[in-house]
């Protein structure tokens, strides 16, 4: 069929290669949030065809199962099982396995999301990839022909700290991105200081509290701190796996310290991360947390069962960035165990605040005798941020 006898009105259903075929580039807990929601949203456009690409970058069953399980997401339609390794290894595995299903499937857009190493290397693979046969691009953006569009969610977030691996993840993705659909005024700001040209930029809002919304009434009935035998409002949340704070015996031994200390003004529920439980382990931690009767070690848990934990806790301590935007938006006091973040809305508006092992316990006091927390929950920040994102693919294709 010629393109142009094409017409995508929205009330026919056009034939399978006539619709955008879209993928989704999921690979790590946080990205599975990120991808469920606009995973829904264009199931429901008759246009597109949409598939979930894992990269199995995480792989145990309460790190990724129990997430699809939870964001109503079915299984991936491929899956690279990569798994651990180094950076390098990580990366180089992902762009391997991908530029193979890229060349079988030649998708017409590839959305990544985040900022993990899947996310860097399947952008690196969609922009280099070059097929053999020009087909017509579904865009309107020249040059696509020999490739898929490549869209970044999540765009513009920046630390400024490059000993971060996820700062270099999202400068690299960013700078090869064709489309950067940003959170916030910050994230539009660093891209234009970066010399993204302007028409790339469209700000779409915080897809992560898409995924809270979509999953309230049931987070909301969950009531995972009763189950535990916490009273609601009477304990903190603690997460932690940034290597910066957990890699070496020094940072996490001090990091324990405060959480000995802490555990006398309240009672501490702390799911730890399997980064943060093999380093435990190896530097002889563990042995003093589970020890202490007012500190409540768990493996991770599912998202519905963290985020009934977070909606009834005191203030949340951490070192993820998710965490800091969910916190600002439901109003919790959140202390990030990091000396900066490329969340700074969360400081600037919402209820963030930087901490570090030395200083937490007393800014843990000074939450604790503070009633409330004084916030405004960024624009866009709205559960509406997968049909923005919907409508501006619209926009940028050809004949919908
Ligand atoms: C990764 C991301 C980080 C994100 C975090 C969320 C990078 C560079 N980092 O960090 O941005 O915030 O995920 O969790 O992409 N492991 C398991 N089971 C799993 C997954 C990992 O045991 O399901 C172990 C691995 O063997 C490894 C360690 O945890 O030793 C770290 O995993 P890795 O994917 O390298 O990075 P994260 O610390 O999870």
């Amino acid at each position: 069929m010629n393109r142009k006898d094409i017409t995508m009105d929205m009330n026919s259903i056009p034939g399978r290669s006539d619709r955008v075929k879209i993928h989704l580039i999921a690979a790590a807990r946080p990205n599975f949030m990120k991808i469920a929601p606009l995973y829904h949203a264009l199931k429901n456009e008759r246009w597109a065809d949409v598939y979930i690409v894992h990269t199995g970058q995480h792989y145990d069953i309460n790190m990724s199962d129990a997430f699809f399980r939870d964001l109503g997401l079915p299984e991936p339609d491929f899956h690279l099982g990569v798994g651990s390794g180094t950076h390098a290894e990580q990366t180089g595995k992902v762009m391997i396995a991908y530029e193979k299903i890229l060349m079988e499937t030649s998708p017409d857009m590839v959305i990544v999301v985040g900022d993990v190493n899947s996310t860097l290397a399947c952008s690196i693979a969609t922009t280099k990839i070059s097929y053999p046969s020009i087909r017509n691009s579904k865009f309107k953006s020249k040059n696509l022909n020999h490739r898929p569009l490549l869209a970044h969610l999540e765009a513009g977030l920046r630390s400024f700290d490059r000993s971060m691996p996820e700062e270099i993840n999202r400068i690299v993705t960013d700078a090869l991105s064709d489309i950067l659909w940003t959170p916030s005024p910050d994230a539009d700001l660093n891209l234009k200081k970066e010399g993204v040209p302007e028409e790339k930029i469209v700000r779409v809002g915080n897809i992560m509290i898409d995924s809270l919304e979509m999953l309230r009434e049931i987070i909301e009935k969950q009531k995972m701190a009763r189950s535990l035998g916490l009273d609601p409002g009477r304990y903190a949340v603690v997460t932690l796996h940034r290597p910066s704070n957990v890699d070496t015996p020094r940072s996490l031994g001090a990091i324990c310290e405060g959480l000995e200390e802490l555990s006398g003004y309240i009672q501490i529920v702390f799911p730890v991360h399997p980064r943060t439980m093999k380093n435990l382990v190896s530097f002889g931690l563990l042995e003093k947390l589970e020890e202490n009767n007012r500190i409540i070690l768990m493996e991770p848990v599912n998202y519905v069962r963290f985020m009934s934990l977070i909606f009834d806790c005191r203030f949340v301590l951490t070192d993820s960035g998710g965490i800091q935007e969910e916190t600002t938006y439901l109003g919790i006091p959140c202390l990030t165990l990091r000396p900066n973040t490329e969340r700074p809305v969360t400081v600037e508006q919402g209820t963030n605040r930087l901490t570090t092992a030395e200083k937490m316990v007393n800014d843990a006091r000074s939450v604790l005798s503070t009633d409330g927390a004084h916030f405004r929950v960024p624009d866009l920040w709205d559960g509406h941020t997968a049909s923005r994102i919907v409508k501006n693919i619209k926009e940028l294709a050809l004949n919908l």
